[in-house]
């Protein structure tokens, strides 16, 4: 069982992915941290992420899941980066061979997975069996994202223009950009409680689940 979580910045895809990975004992990978890993690389080695594509492409090679871990990831100017680098079909394909490992791992083991990020339901895995796109709109998700990195107010603004033009990035761009599959229920979180979100997002996978008795 492969849950996907998809949407923009902020809108809450980490959260639900958390909830119904605990409550269900799944695994679970935030890709987007692929992306902000191969990003910092990409700041520390001073690259251009412009210009040195082919570089980028080499370091995105070298990229794997413990990367994930690096701290210092979760920075609004990483997350610029990451999407500026997002754009690179090859990076694109380095790092959804990453993804597929992932999970080729978890169906072997039968435990499943909660994926979030931007084309798993779409691009990576259009096979999975429950397909989510969390969206919100894009004051809410700015003010939630300035909370969660604890901002002070002049910061808050900044990171609301970081997030407009990541959602015009990510939204935009010719490879893989961020749409929600044809089978994904969509779920706008902007005036729900956590609590609601996730009561959405289980019922529906509840729903895909009638089927399989092993959940
Ligand atoms: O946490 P947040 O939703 O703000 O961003 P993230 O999921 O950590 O992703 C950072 C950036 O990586 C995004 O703005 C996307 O450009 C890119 N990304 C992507 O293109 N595809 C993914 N599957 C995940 C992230």
């Amino acid at each position: 069982m492969i849950i996907t979580i998809d949407g923009p910045a902020g809108a809450g895809k980490g959260t639900i992915a958390t909830y119904l990975a605990e409550k269900y004992n799944l695994a679970y990978m935030d890709t987007g941290l692929l992306y902000r890993a191969l990003s910092k690389k990409v700041i520390e080695s001073g690259l251009d992420p412009q210009v040195n594509h082919s570089e980028i492409i080499e370091l995105a090679k070298q990229v794997t899941v413990m990367d994930t871990k690096i701290p210092g990831l979760r920075s609004e100017d990483v997350a610029a980066v990451g999407s500026c680098i997002a754009k690179i079909s090859e990076v694109r394909e380095e790092l959804a061979v990453v993804q597929h490992g992932f999970i080729e791992d978890v169906r072997k083991t039968g435990q499943g997975a909660v994926m979030d990020g931007r084309d798993i339901g779409t691009v990576i895995c259009p096979e999975a069996e429950c397909k989510l796109f969390i969206t919100a709109r894009p004051e809410v998700r700015s003010q939630r994202r300035a909370l969660e990195l604890e901002s002070k107010n002049a910061e808050a603004a900044a990171i609301a223009k970081q997030i407009a033009e990541r959602d015009s990035s990510d939204t935009n761009r010719k490879v893989s950009p961020v749409i929600p599959a044809e089978d994904a229920l969509v779920i706008d979180t902007s005036d729900m409680s956590i609590g609601e979100a996730c009561a959405t997002a289980d019922k529906f996978f509840r729903s895909k689940c009638e089927w399989d008795s092993s959940f």
